[in-house]
Order: C-alpha cells, then sequence, then structure tokens
C-alpha cells in the first residue's frame, strides 16, 4: 500500500454571469429546446463576456479553493490548468495564474487532453505529490471553448459552455486514503472525430482559415458518442475491478458531463446507482475541462454532499485526441 497519496483538500469554481439557454439557440440556428434536452440532457450554459480569456477564470476558481482550505498562495508548490483554450499559445496559462494569484513558490504547466483534461491533471499532479516533490498542487480546469465554437453549426453549439473549476491537491500520509489509483488512455487514431483544424503550426491563422471556418470546432458527433460510452464505461469497470470494488462501492460518482445518455450508460454498465451521479449539465453543458471539478464543486458545497472519511469518489472523462480515462479516490476529508 503506498504511503503517501494525493488527497483533495478544496475546490473552488468560476462560472461566467451570461446564460445562453436552449430559446436563444432556438433563434441561432435551426434546433429546438425538445431536441437538445432530449438529445443531450442541456438547458443552458455560460458564455464568458468577449475580451477575457482562459485565467480569467482560473484565477478566482484558484482563489476560492485557497481561501476555503485557509491556505496562501505562497504555499502553493505546483499549478497545472487543464485547457484546450488558453490565453494565448506562450506563456502559460498555469504562469498568468500563477502571477496574479501571487504563488510565489509554485511551478507549473498547461496541459492539453481535451475534456479529460482535468483528470489526466489531477493524475500527474498526484504523482509528484506521491514522489514527495510537491506538498500543495492547484489543479485547474478551465475553458473558454465558446471562442472556438461556431454559432452558425447547430452540431456543436448547443453542446458547449464556459467554467473554471479548481481543486486543492495536498500529501495525505494515512495509507489507504487519498487518490488510490488511475487509468488514463489515449488514441490519436479518433482525432479527426473531433478537432480544431486552424489556429496551431499546421493551419497558422490567415484569411484562407478564417473564411475556411478552420478555427472552430468540428465534430462528428456520433463517432464521438459511441467511443465516449465505450471508453468511459470500460475505464470505469476496469478501475474498480483491479481495485476489488463494485458500483456499489462507490459513494460518489463524478463523470465528464459530455451528454446526460453518455453519463447514464456509463453509469449503468458500472452498476452505480443514479442517485450517487452528480449531474449538472442540464445547468453548465459540455464545460471540457472544468466539467468535472465543478460538478465536484456542485457536490460538496452547493449540494452539502457530506463525503465522509473512507467513502469511494469515483471520477472518469472522455474528450478530444480521443483521451479518457478515471481516477479512483478514497476520501480522507476536505
Ligand atoms: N438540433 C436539431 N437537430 C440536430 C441538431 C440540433 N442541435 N444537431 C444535429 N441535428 C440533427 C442532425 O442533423 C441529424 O439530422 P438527419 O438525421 O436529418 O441527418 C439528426 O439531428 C440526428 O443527428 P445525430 O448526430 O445522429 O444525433 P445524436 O443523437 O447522435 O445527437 C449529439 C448528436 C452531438 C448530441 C451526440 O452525438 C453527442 O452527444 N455526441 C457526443 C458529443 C460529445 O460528447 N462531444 C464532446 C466530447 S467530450
Amino acid at each position: 500500500m503506498k504511503q503517501r497519496t494525493a488527497y483533495i483538500r478544496s475546490v473552488g469554481r468560476f462560472l461566467p454571469e451570461r446564460k445562453l439557454t436552449n430559446s436563444d439557440l432556438e433563434k441561432m440556428v435551426e434546433t429546438s429546446d425538445d431536441w437538445i434536452v432530449t438529445r443531450t440532457g442541456i438547458r443552458e450554459r455560460r458564455i464568458l463576456e468577449p475580451g477575457l480569456g482562459c485565467s480569467h477564470m482560473a484565477v478566482p476558481a484558484a482563489i476560492e479553493c485557497l481561501e476555503r482550505a485557509g491556505v496562501s498562495p505562497e504555499e502553493v508548490d505546483l499549478i497545472i490548468v487543464g485547457t484546450v483554450t488558453p490565453d494565448m499559445l506562450f506563456p502559460s496559462t498555469a504562469c498568468l495564474v500563477q502571477d496574479k494569484i501571487g504563488a510565489k513558490n509554485a511551478w507549473g504547466f498547461d496541459l492539453s487532453a481535451g475534456c479529460s483534461g482535468f483528470l489526466f491533471s489531477l493524475s500527474t499532479a498526484s504523482q509528484l505529490i506521491e514522489s514527495g516533490k510537491v506538498n500543495r498542487a492547484l489543479v485547474i480546469g478551465s475553458d473558454v471553448i465558446s471562442t472556438i465554437i461556431d454559432y452558425t453549426d447547430r452540431s456543436t453549439c448547443v453542446i458547449f459552455g464556459d467554467g473554471a473549476g479548481a481543486v486543492l491537491l495536498e500529501a495525505c500520509d494515512e495509507p489507504g486514503f487519498g487518490l488510490l489509483d488511475f487509468m488514463l488512455k489515449i488514441d490519436g487514431g479518433g482525432g479527426e472525430y473531433l478537432c480544431v483544424r486552424g489556429g496551431g503550426s499546421r493551419i497558422p491563422p490567415s484569411h484562407e482559415s478564417i473564411d475556411n471556418r478552420e478555427h472552430y470546432v468540428t465534430q462528428d458527433g456520433r463517432q464521438v458518442f459511441k467511443a465516449s460510452v465505450s471508453g468511459m464505461s470500460d475505464v470505469s469497470v476496469r478501475i474498480l475491478e483491479k481495485n476489488g470494488l463494485t458500483g456499489k462501492d462507490i459513494t460518489l460518482f463524478v463523470p465528464h458531463q459530455a451528454n446526460k445518455r453518455i453519463i447514464d450508460a456509463t453509469a449503468e454498465r458500472a452498476h452505480i446507482e443514479e442517485e450517487k451521479i452528480v449531474v449538472n449539465i442540464d445547468k453548465y453543458g459540455n464545460t471540457v475541462a472544468a466539467s468535472i471539478p465543478l460538478a465536484l464543486y456542485e457536490a460538496l458545497v452547493e449540494r452539502d454532499y457530506d463525503l465522509k472519511k473512507g467513502d469511494y469518489l469515483l471520477m472518469s472523462a472522455f474528450g478530444a485526441g480521443f483521451t479518457w480515462g478515471s481516477a479512483l479516490m478514497r476520501w480522507w476529508g476536505c
């Protein structure tokens, strides 16, 4: 058994004020509230005001997270920001956050793994804590996905929304608690089904690339849907089996919020009962790397979900890449 793990000590979030409802979208593209709710479970999402970037959401989420724990920014050793919509190509959003919150003693970086960005970041930070190199890490998921959504494309614009969530990870010295295990996967063969072709080194911004709308998210929804269900349920079932658990042992399941049907199918295959699943996709849509920490925040803070020492928390995600994974945590207090 590991002598040192990482546990979640605190959570924070930021949600833009502006709401984009299904009825707003009905005026923008050929769609209906009924279609969106039935196919996705989404009723509204948040949109960040123009001129602001990823760090403008990551910073308040990080500050709330630290304040809840009573930890000063100087005590943070590491900042990882999971995002596909950084403020700029470089410097990293982690550097911007470090500067804006005054985390003088931290190092850090951005991590790009689409909607799995938070889980990949959490797992990476936990390993640095386990190694003893890091004692305290801010793990943030923040995406202003609205900046790369084509609001004339009904197959993508109804799904996504902006937001940021943060957790403070700290070392846990009691064996058998904290982040016990994670299972992460990538399959670049799925890359073409969910991507932004322009804006990188292969298709730098040009008048032509703008005219071709290459800076927007394109998606083959059906392919992504199928891969999400099989990927998320596979890692959820396997991480439970590997750790000698079943879905019945899980107290709280926090899945990535991409589509209510994907969440239900994953939970069904992992035998996790409905009342244990955190779902807030109706209010925020798919917030990419922010979705898991936003759902965790909702459970712990807004719904006052009282996770007790020893309770099992399962998280799982699927995203562009393809990327997917699960993480299993045994609660050690918050
Ligand atoms: N409103 C109304 N009709 C729409 C629509 C919208 N917003 N978007 C697509 N449609 C239409 C399609 O054009 C299609 O019409 P057709 O049959 O005449 O061609 C029909 O609805 C069915 O499209 P389909 O793509 O099969 O629907 P679906 O049930 O698969 O739902 C998604 C579409 C996008 C909601 C679903 O595939 C999905 O959630 N995929 C995964 C997306 C995802 O999770 N992405 C992020 C990964 S992290």
